[in-house]
């Protein structure tokens, strides 16, 4: 039997954890943000400019709120996430809305099944926190976006103000679990999104990493003081 490396036991544990609680995903993100996720990801889909002709890659789009307000724009689109439930989920909101333009596809973040320099936009919602190293990750973004192509990240973010971080951690860490429990039966997997977070370098890294890895422009917009943000970037 081979020896798992790091990165492959956290992706077998981040997708077990998303296998989990796929079925109730859309369910607890209404209640957990009061539903207030839908504005935030209807900005990165506005901010994202995706328009007919152009290629895009929604990653780590779990059950496809940002891939479907994507598709309205037009462009050639590709959904992608490691985890087939979650998929299963977007498929069957997809075929819901009578929405057949985005194509879903299982792959790893890590190793993207694209050219070098092929896509003209790449979105990724609550994804890069979630991955074994978010560096990878951003390397390979890059390599398949095109010279002026897109990337729009959403995630969480770590507010600048102490006291307001302070009480945003405490609500993560008491709240979010009890919302798992009670809607899926598993507090962990919403443990688990503060613990991220905490390893996470949020805006500030983000935001570091894509200025080191050459991006013409990189913007950063932050939400609720600080506890989500935006990144755009051009390459
Ligand atoms: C928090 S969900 C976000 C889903 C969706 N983008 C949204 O905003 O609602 C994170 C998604 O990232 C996926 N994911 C995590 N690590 C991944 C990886 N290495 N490769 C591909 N997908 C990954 C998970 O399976 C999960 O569906």
């Amino acid at each position: 039997m081979g020896i798992e490396t790091d990165t492959a036991c956290h992706a077998r544990k981040v997708d077990q954890l998303f296998g989990a609680i796929a079925s109730r995903y859309d369910l607890v993100n209404d209640i957990q943000s009061l539903g207030l996720h839908r504005i935030w990801k209807r900005h990165v889909v506005a901010l994202s400019n995706f328009s007919e002709g152009e290629t895009g890659l929604d990653l780590c789009c779990g059950t496809g709120d940002i891939a479907i307000g994507l598709a309205k724009q037009g462009g050639s689109l590709v959904g992608m996430d490691m985890n087939r439930p979650m998929l299963q989920q977007a498929a069957r909101r997809l075929a819901k809305r009578g929405e057949y333009r985005v194509n879903l596809a299982q792959a790893d973040a890590l190793k993207l099944p694209f050219g070098d320099n092929s896509l003209d936009l790449v979105t990724i919602g609550y994804g890069l926190r979630n991955l074994a190293s978010m560096e990878d990750g951003l390397r390979e973004i890059t390599r398949v976006l095109k010279p002026g192509g897109r990337l729009v990240i959403l995630d969480f973010g770590k507010p600048a103000n102490h006291i307001i971080r302070s009480v945003y951690f405490l609500y993560l860490a008491g709240m979010l679990p009890v919302f798992g429990w009670l809607c899926c039966g598993n507090a962990s997997a919403y443990a688990y999104i503060l613990k991220s977070l905490k390893k996470y370098t949020a805006q500030k890294g983000v935001t570091s990493v894509l200025r080191f890895m050459g991006y013409k422009s990189v913007q950063v917009i932050e939400l609720m003081a600080g506890s989500m943000s935006i990144h755009i970037a051009i390459k």
